[in-house]
């Protein structure tokens, strides 16, 4: 879906949403595809890439906001779709930072020696949450999938510090109020848009730059390293100049922080993973490079993960 389609719903252009944003499409999956299918389409390349078979997969962490049912987690549904079945398979609701959050629990997991080899997922299908008439939310956001295999190793790689940080009382800012148990979607309901994505974007805006700063600085010196180490940024893709403002508080170039939210806006919980793998298969990063997520999203929460390659 372009800017141009979206002018076509609501009253916006393709110079405010560029301007504003970086944003030049976002993917929208077709009715039929649910967040499951994306995922298993994200697994089977990751296994791929790791040379694994999914029998040799015993741990599978999905991030996602918008899970196939509400009943059971969509991260079973992935088990039963991709031939799993020596895993133990469970969700996890962290808006943006699922990603994040999941690769912190499976790596604690891998540590303690109780799992080898896990998939961590994080999967949207966002426009199924969308106002199409709430034109400070559906230019933002995009559906998409990406997956990584995350295993033991006894080199020094892998992941070598997370940070992990929410602050529930700013939960309002960016929500969806109704459909849950609290204020339940039944037959009478009057559509007003609360069943959707509803957000306070400038207030996230400043929230965002300053925790997703602190969550960079917090794994960087936790690990006894300076901004000069890393060599990669992976930061979640919501705006271009949330981004750029990340990258001039922290004095990492922008030439060292992957971007490609003209492509597919704000994944939510797949923002981070698509960018590794995008990263990873241009050829970004080498073996011993460090490289670190950040992410931030409704909670409000906020994260990050630094890997030695
Ligand atoms: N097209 C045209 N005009 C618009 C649009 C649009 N799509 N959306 C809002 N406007 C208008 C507003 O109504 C406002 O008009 P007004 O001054 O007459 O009231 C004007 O543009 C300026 O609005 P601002 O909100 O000040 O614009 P801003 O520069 O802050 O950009 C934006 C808005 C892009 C939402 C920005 O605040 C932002 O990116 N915030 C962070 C949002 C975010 O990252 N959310 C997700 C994080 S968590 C997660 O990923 C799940």
């Amino acid at each position: 879906m372009t800017n141009a389609d979206l002018e076509k719903l609501v009253d916006t252009s393709d110079e405010w949403i560029v301007s504003r944003t970086g944003i030049k499409e976002r993917r929208v999956a077709p009715d039929g595809m649910a967040v499951s299918d994306m995922s298993v389409i994200a697994c089977e390349r990751a296994l791929e890439a790791a040379g694994m078979h999914s029998h040799e997969i015993d741990l599978v962490i999905l991030g996602t906001v918008t899970p196939d049912f509400k009943l059971p987690s969509t991260a079973c549904v992935i088990q039963e779709k991709m031939d799993l079945p020596n895993a133990t398979a469970f969700d996890v609701v962290s808006a943006c930072t699922g990603f994040i959050n999941g690769l912190s629990v499976a790596s604690a997991l891998i540590e303690t020696g109780a799992y080898k080899n896990a998939l961590v997922i994080g999967s949207e299908k966002l426009s199924s949450v969308l106002n199409y008439k709430d034109r400070n939310t559906c230019i933002l956001f995009g559906d998409g999938a990406g997956a990584a295999v995350l295993s033991a190793s006894e080199d020094g790689s892998g992941i070598i510090g997370t940070y992990l940080k929410s602050d529930g009382k700013l939960r309002d800012l960016l929500w969806i109020k109704d459909g849950g148990a609290v204020s339940p979607v039944n037959a009478g309901y009057a559509f007003e848009g609360d069943d959707k994505i509803n957000m306070s974007g400038g207030d996230i805006f400043k929230v965002a730059v300053r925790q997703m700063c602190n969550a960079a600085v917090e794994v960087i010196e936790k690990a006894g390293l300076t901004s000069d180490d890393i060599a990669l940024v992976i930061p979640h893709q919501a705006n271009i100049r949330i981004i750029g403002a990340i990258s001039k508080r922290l004095k990492i170039s922008m030439d060292k922080v992957f971007v490609n939210i003209e492509k597919y806006g704000n994944t939510s919980a797949a923002s981070v993973p698509i960018a590794l793998d995008e990263a990873y298969r241009a050829g970004r990063i080498k073996k011993g490079d460090h490289v670190l997520m950040v992410a931030f999203g409704g909670g409000l929460i906020w994260g990050s993960a630094l890997v030695k390659w």
